[in-house]
Order: C-alpha cells, then structure tokens, then sequence
C-alpha cells in the first residue's frame, strides 16, 4: 500500500483525505515513479472546488499533475534505460498526490544534475505555459510587458523569461510591495496593484487572472498590442466583455488565449528540457514558497485558498 491524498468531498480543503491505496502498476508504455516531490498547482485547488465536475472531475479524484522522483519499474515498451533514472513527469489532470505515481513514458524528462526533485515540479508546466503564452503573443526583444497575475508559478517563469529575452519593460500586477519586490528580483521593471492604475502602453499582455476586470486592461495596450489569457482565476470576464473587445477596434489589438494542450509535445518537451538546464545552471529560478509533507495537504490547499503563497507549494512524501 501506498500514502495517496484524494478528493473525499467536493468544496473546502478539509474535503481531502489522506488514505493508503494499492501501489499501482504501470501498463504499456508507463513509468512508476517514487515520488520526492509533488507541485500543488491552481487547477488542484480548483479542482478539489467542485467547479470543474461537469468536465468529468468526481470525488474520489488523486489531484496533482507534476511529480518528480525515481522511476522504480518499467510497464511493457517502455526503455528500460529509464529504470532508477530521476525524472519531472507529467501524469495528466490527476494522481500526482501520491507516493508512487504512473506517468506515460512520454511525458517525463531527465532531471540534469544540478536540478532538485523539488525545483523542477516549480517550473516543469508553469515555465512551458510561461514561454509558449509569449511565442503566442509574438512577443519580441525590446518590447514592453505586462504580467497580470505575476504572483503565481506561471506569473513569475513569464517575468523572467520576459526580463532574459530582452523585453523593454516588464511590469506586474500583484497584491502586496512586499510581492512587488520580490518581482523586481526576478526581473519586473514595474509594479502595480491588481487593478493595474497607472499602467498603460503594453506591446504584450500576459493575463493570468481573467475575471471581471479582464476587459480594462485592453485600455492598456498600444496599438497593435497582443494581449494573451494563460489563466483565469478570477473566473470568466463579464457579459460585455466582447462589446469592450470590439470598442478597441481602432487599436487593431490582438487577443488569443493560451493552452499547453495545444502545444505539440515534442515542442513542450524540448522548452522543458531546456528550461531545466538552464534552472540548472542557475539562469532560471525556481521559486518554492514552502516543502509540506504530502500528508498535509490540506494546509497546502488552505494556503492556496487564502492567497498566501507566492510560487509553488510541493508536497514531499518522503
Ligand atoms: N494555459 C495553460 O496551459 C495552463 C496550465 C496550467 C494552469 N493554468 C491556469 O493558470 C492558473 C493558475 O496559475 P498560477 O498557478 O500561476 O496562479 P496562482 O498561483 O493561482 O495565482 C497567481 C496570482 O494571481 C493573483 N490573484 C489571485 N486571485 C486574484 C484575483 N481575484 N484578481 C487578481 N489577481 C489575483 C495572486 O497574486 P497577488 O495576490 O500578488 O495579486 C496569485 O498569487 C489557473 O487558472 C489554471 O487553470 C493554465
């Protein structure tokens, strides 16, 4: 038996129970990993909410969908070089909350020397939403950004991407001038509170947050501005939101949304393949707010819910 964490019932975080389940068993084609790291993403606490069940999400779920540790056993077809390696895995829109995960042989990368278990499950999915929400708003060196949202693991890979590619400026929005400064650390040129006042004249905008206030941040674009959503945790835009889209006719403004599971997985692979080498190096930061015990993930989603954390929570089980 193994330690896993699932989704007993539907709402707050004291809906998650830890409880011991049979160790799985990889079919074709997947990995077992003994996990040393599991990130606590946004969409696991969204998910725990309930608010995703029409999408298919029913209690008794395993949340979690970015673990790293050791492949510990191979299922048929797989290359049994991967066996005892260290590797990031992807294990879909669930079981990561686990001691000993399944992953497709497919979606797990070689950690490289010099990359914690811990580190890479801070950046292997929020570093490859950070860089294709770029390549999706042609952003280009020199130019100006802004990162609504920049708080999140996802906000804080797009600053420093923004900041290492050589943009103009980039400004964030954020909650706090404590978060603010720990921005500017990492590269943000520009802080303003969540409204965004006083900001204006973005050639990109990478929105995270979505929600009702989405529709005033076209006013802060230029002309020919690219604005892209990434998340939306504030929920969806208001009902005028395509009134407000239209009114911005004259500044022939972009907008697109993003989503990784659009983006082929051998391109996905190689920008996380390089991202980690280059967090390796010491180029990328990771940025774990706080290690908890896998057994406590309620107080990690608690932590999620009351908007404390900036970066990732990782769930260690061992
Ligand atoms: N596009 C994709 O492929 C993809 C992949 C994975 C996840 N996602 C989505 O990305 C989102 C989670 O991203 P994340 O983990 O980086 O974010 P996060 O940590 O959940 O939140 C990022 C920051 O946004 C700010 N924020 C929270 N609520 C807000 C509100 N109501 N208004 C304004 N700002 C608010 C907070 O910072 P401050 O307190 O400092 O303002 C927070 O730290 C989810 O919507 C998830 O579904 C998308």
């Amino acid at each position: 038996m193994v330690k896993a964490v699932e989704i007993r019932q539907f709402g707050g975080p004291d809906g998650l129970a830890v409880l011991d389940v049979p160790a799985p068993a990889p079919a074709a084609g997947q990995v077992l990993i003994g996990t040393e790291a599991i990130g606590v993403a946004g969409a696991d606490v969204v998910i725990r909410s309930g608010a995703l069940a029409s999408y298919g999400f029913t209690e008794g779920h395993i949340p979690g969908s970015e673990v790293a540790g050791t492949v510990t056993a191979l299922g048929d077809g797989v290359d049994p070089a991967w066996l005892g390696q260290r590797v990031w895995a992807f294990t879909g829109t669930g079981g990561g909350y686990v001691e000993q995960a399944i992953a497709s042989a497919e979606a797990i990368v070689a950690l490289p020397p010099g990359l914690s278990a811990v580190d890479s499950v801070t950046l292997g999915s929020s570093g490859v939403v950070a860089h294709f929400g770029l390549s999706h708003a042609h952003f280009a060196p020199g130019e100006s950004v802004l990162v609504r949202g920049a708080a999140g693991s996802i906000g804080i890979m797009t600053v420093q991407l923004a900041a290492m590619r050589g943009a103009g400026s980039v400004a964030v929005t954020t909650s706090s001038p404590e978060r603010g400064a720990r921005l500017r650390a990492l590269g943000a040129t520009q802080v303003l509170d969540r409204s965004g006042e006083g900001g204006t004249g973005y050639d990109v905008i990478i929105d995270v947050v979505a929600g009702a206030d989405l529709p005033t941040f076209f006013d802060r674009l230029t002309p020919n501005g690219r604005m892209v959503v990434v998340g939306a945790i504030a929920g969806q835009p208001p009902a005028e939101f395509g009134t407000k889209l239209m009114a911005s006719f004259q500044k022939s403004m972009s907008f697109a949304t993003f989503s990784a599971a659009t983006a082929p997985a051998a391109e996905q692979h190689a920008v996380r393949t390089e991202q980690f080498e280059a967090a390796a190096r010491g180029e990328l930061q990771p940025v774990v707010h706080e290690l908890l015990p896998l057994e406590q993930a309620v107080l990690a989603h608690r932590k999620m819910d009351d908007g404390e954390v900036f970066g990732r929570i990782v769930l260690t089980p061992r």
